[in-house]
């Protein structure tokens, strides 16, 4: 199979754990006969500095011909201050929002090796396995108005407005997902407070007519924030709003160990898709070879599965993580309260995923 993937990885973090994955990608490509071809762009902190603007028109370009891409993180300290257009953050909500991406699949799977990585006790984590379906267009991050007014503009104003077809399209993707799992979803909104919420809440309900083998519930997103710590292996499907897309997928990390464990997609119709873990730039240990590249090398597993149907190769990656984990390889975010296990850096956490990879006899 042959194929274009854009490569951005942005800034801090991005690079290091983009390495890895490619690591990894080369690795299947040489072991199944394909040829994925890697074109490097730049996008947020990066690319600000090279051309002035966080989005690039060549970068846009670039993902629009590719057959996907693989995106690190952005942003950091050099750039907090500068005005909202020249931030890093504006780059990646651009390019999503340029190329329709709507849906984004944050999965949350636990492994039985990184029980005691995680804060909260095995028995809640053992077994834990859902999808956060998080709606990436539109929502409380794309509403208008959004600005400062007033004399001395003391006023400040977001605006959280979807249209029922927006909230259609994701929440169709969703039911579809549950449908291929074990068909049940939850819908998380605020219906007891925000009129938007209880739109989102009626779409919902209409679309499931078209959906009977999914079981249906809906939560107010405080008690599910409440729910993800306490009993986590309720959920199959979520399926939420942008800005609580985006906190509660933070929250449920933990779950897994670390932050750094999470993969993402976002997706819209076509097999197209951007491929990024959940995590951010994480300035606070860039650039020394510290960080975890586990979230970034599963969305590579995601990218062969969505975009190029290559299941098993998918499947080699992730089986060798989880080889890799339990032979007690951890960098230093997954090390555990005990500290009995090797911290391995970000490279030799990518090496060793390659060297747990299965011989291919086809
Ligand atoms: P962050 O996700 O970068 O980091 C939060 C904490 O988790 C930090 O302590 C960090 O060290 C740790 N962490 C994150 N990823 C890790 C990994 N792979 N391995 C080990 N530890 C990891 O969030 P933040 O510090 O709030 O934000 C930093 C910058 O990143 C901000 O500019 C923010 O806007 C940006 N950000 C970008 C993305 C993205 O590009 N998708 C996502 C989130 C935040
Ligand atoms: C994420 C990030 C982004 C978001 C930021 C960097 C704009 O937190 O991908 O989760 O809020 O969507
Ligand atoms: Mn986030």
């Amino acid at each position: 199979m042959k194929k274009q993937v854009a490569v951005l990885p942005g800034d801090g973090i991005g690079q290091e754990v983009l390495n890895g994955a490619l690591d990894v990608l080369k690795a299947v490509e040489d072991q199944y006969g394909h040829e994925f071809e890697i074109v490097q762009g730049k996008i947020g902190g990066a690319a600000i500095d090279h051309h002035g603007t966080p989005l690039p028109r060549e970068t846009l370009d670039l993902c629009k011909q590719s057959d996907a891409v693989l995106l690190g993180a952005v942003g950091g300290p050099k750039w907090e201050d500068n005005p909202v257009d020249l931030r890093p953050e504006k780059g990646l909500l651009g390019l999503r929002k340029e190329l329709g991406l709507f849906a984004n699949f944050r999965p949350v799977k636990t492994f039985e090796s990184l029980q005691d990585a995680s804060p909260m006790k095995p028995s809640v984590v053992k077994d834990v396995d859902f999808v956060i379906v998080r709606e990436l267009t539109s929502g409380l991050y794309f509403g208008e108005p959004r600005e400062r007014r007033g004399k001395n503009r003391e006023i400040a104003v977001d605006t959280l407005q979807y249209e029922k077809k927006e909230i259609e399209k994701v929440v169709h993707k969703a039911f579809q997902l549950a449908s291929e799992r074990r068909k049940k979803l939850t819908s998380v909104d605020k219906a007891n407070v925000l009129e938007s919420s209880r739109m989102w809440r009626e779409v919902v309900n209409e679309v499931a007519t078209e959906y009977p083998t999914v079981e249906v519930e809906h939560l107010l997103v405080d008690a599910a924030a409440m729910k993800l710590v306490y009993q986590p292996k309720q959920f199959d499907v979520i399926v939420t709003e942008n800005m609580f897309g985006d906190i509660l997928s933070d929250e449920a990390s933990m779950l897994t160990g670390s932050l750094g464990m999470l993969p993402s997609a976002s997706l819209r119709e076509d097999t197209f898709g951007v491929y990024e873990p959940v995590h951010g730039s994480a300035p606070d240990i860039a650039g020394r070879n510290l960080a975890n590249p586990l979230g970034m090398i599963q969305s590579v597993a995601m990218m062969l599965r969505h975009s190029f149907g290559l299941h098993e190769e998918a499947e080699m990656i992730d089986q060798a993580i989880n080889e890799v984990l339990k032979a007690g390889y951890r960098t230093g975010d997954l090390s555990g309260h005990e500290k009995i296990h090797p911290v391995v850096k970000t490279d030799e956490m990518s090496d060793f995923v390659v060297e747990h990879f299965t011989p291919n006899y086809a």
